[in-house]
């Protein structure tokens, strides 16, 4: 037994995903965008459950972008009442499932029952260990922006000196603060780009693109991406 355990190498620590395809994934089924999207959601319930019973500390997913607003209003309330059912079902099981929450983005451009909800979600798991960090209203270029705006506020407010900043302290003022980097960030889909996600974050991140829409990726693929991700040769820069 111990030899078969030891099989396996263990997870990265902090995983993200971009969780993308769910469009083409309806369109190749005749159904709507809107069902892509609710297909998507039960893949991410099921990949996140993996992740946990893996050991993987921190998963990171990419649920909606500063861009995504350029789809149309039928789409976006779509996307928006599965992340309201989602976030009621989380809140219901809480107890049970003890998963702590974090949102990274604007959650100002959402509908405030749905604010009052991640708020919520994040007060009440805050204890708990597993971190799952959803990115809602999430572009990378904005989260630099938003910290920099944080700490030009703590330099008015006479908390910092400008002569304070550096990369661990702007750190401190991402969303992620406090957050390891992402070893490993996955894109499903067959699309080989960062689409604005972690961009401080991702600086010596492992990348691993798979062409396997995101409603039909498996656990399987998750440890394919795990194996992958093992077999990389990480050097930050040494010789
Ligand atoms: C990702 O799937 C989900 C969101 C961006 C909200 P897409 O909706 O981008 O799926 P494709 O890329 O059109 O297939
Ligand atoms: C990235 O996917 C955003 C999410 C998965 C939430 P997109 O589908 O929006 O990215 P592009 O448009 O293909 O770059
Ligand atoms: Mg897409």
């Amino acid at each position: 037994m111990a030899l078969l355990k030891s099989e396996k190498p263990a997870p990265p620590r902090h995983i993200a995903i971009i969780m993308d395809g769910n469009g083409r994934w309806a369109k190749k089924r005749g159904l709507p965008r809107t069902a892509g999207h609710a297909a998507g959601a039960e893949s991410f319930r099921k990949i996140a459950n993996y992740c946990r019973s893996l050991g993987v500390e921190y998963l990171t997913v990419y649920a909606f972008s500063t861009e995504n607003w350029k789809r149309s209003a039928e789409e976006i309330s779509g996307i928006m009442r599965l992340l309201r059912r989602y976030l009621e079902e989380a809140l219901a099981d809480m107890e049970k499932n003890r998963v702590r929450f974090k949102f990274f983005g604007d959650l100002s451009k959402l509908s405030p029952e749905l604010q009052a909800m991640c708020r919520n979600a994040e007060s009440r798991s805050a204890e708990y260990d597993v971190q799952v960090n959803f990115c809602l209203n999430y572009g990378g270029r904005d989260e630099i922006v938003h910290a920099v705006k944080g700490f030009m506020a703590d330099v008015a407010a006479g908390k910092r000196e400008a002569g304070e900043l550096s990369e661990q302290v702007l750190s401190g003022y991402l969303y992620s603060a406090g957050v390891p980097d992402p070893e490993l960030i996955i894109r499903p889909s067959g699309e080989q780009r960062i689409s604005n996600f972690l961009l401080w974050q991702s600086a010596y991140s492992e990348f691993v693109f798979m062409d396997v829409l995101w409603p039909d990726f498996t656990p399987e693929d998750l440890d394919k991406a795990i194996e992958e991700y093992h077999r990389r040769n990480r050097r930050f820069g040494g010789a």
